[in-house]
């Protein structure tokens, strides 16, 4: 598929992807969800990418929400099936083995917020600003925030930022633990960048293993969440990389882990 609203590189192993639609403060599309759709199954299944990265192109918006210019005379039917779209590929976001990072470089507002929420690390610039604000156009957040977001902040704030539609900026977000880091805007990318390099030089089996345990284990109850955690844990133990690991540990040298 050629990508006309998606900007997509690798670079050593962390691939970026930039949503490119600057006029419209990269509001998603069908299109420009369909794209993303392609683009995500080529990172989750491209073993050269080991880390991705998501952004928005400009200084304004990484993304300002679904476009409602397109959402404005769809069908119950259509809205349904736009939802489903965007779900699917949030959940092969969250469910991917490679670890996604968000490069929030502005308004992440409506779908934005919630394609950042299913990242799994989100970096923000000082400028950048959160929000649900569907409530002021009448319908309800459809890309998973009512899911995510107070999995991530709790059912209180969650609850007020959805039902009065504000927005919030880095610094409370970075408060109500919905970013992990603030940073100047002319630092994103470099900061997330290093990020995604510290990360991508450790072993893959061990990355996996680390994301699937505490994504499926927060949908689990407290014992079979460890229980999960027990049985990955023996897994690793079946890996190259683990006896590279120790080794180089008792031999005190770095690691040099093969990702098997
Ligand atoms: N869809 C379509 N176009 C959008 C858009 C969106 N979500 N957000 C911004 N734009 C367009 C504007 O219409 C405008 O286009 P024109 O230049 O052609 O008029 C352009 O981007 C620039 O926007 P503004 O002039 O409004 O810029 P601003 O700096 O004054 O405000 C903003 C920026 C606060 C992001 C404001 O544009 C805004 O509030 N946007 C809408 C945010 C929103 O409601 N998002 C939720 C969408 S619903 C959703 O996402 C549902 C879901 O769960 C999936």
């Amino acid at each position: 598929m050629s990508l006309e609203n998606l900007l997509f590189e690798i670079v050593e192993g962390v691939a970026t992807v930039t949503v490119n639609r600057p006029k419209a403060m990269n509001a998603l599309t069908l299109e420009t969800l369909a794209e993303l759709g392609d683009v995500v199954g080529k990172i989750v299944n491209n073993p050269e990418i080991r880390v991705a990265i998501l952004t928005g192109s400009g200084t304004k918006a990484f993304v300002a929400g679904a476009d409602i210019a397109m959402m404005r005379e769809m069908t119950p039917m259509q809205a349904r099936e736009m939802s489903l779209r965007a779900h699917r590929i949030f959940a092969e976001i969250e469910q991917s083995a490679k670890p996604f990072i968000a490069a929030v470089n502005g308004y992440a507002l409506g779908g934005g917020c919630e394609l950042a929420m299913a990242c799994d690390i989100r970096i923000a610039t000082e400028n950048a600003k959160f929000g649900q604000p569907e409530i002021n156009l009448g319908i309800l957040p459809g890309f998973g925030g009512t899911q995510r977001l107070p999995r991530l902040v709790g059912k209180g704030r969650a609850l007020e930022l959805i039902l009065t539609g504000e927005m919030i900026d880095a610094s409370e977000a970075f408060r109500i633990g919905l970013v992990n880091r603030v940073v100047a805007p002319g630092e994103l990318l470099a900061e997330t960048g290093q990020l995604a390099r510290k990360i991508a030089v450790k072993g893959q089996p061990a990355v996996q293993l680390c994301k699937q345990a505490i994504v499926n284990g927060l949908e689990m109850d407290i014992a079979r969440g460890c229980a999960y955690e027990v049985e990955l844990f023996a897994n690793s133990f079946s890996t190259a990389d683990q006896q590279e690991g120790m080794a180089a540990f008792l031999e005190k040298r770095l690691a040099v882990f093969r990702d098997c």
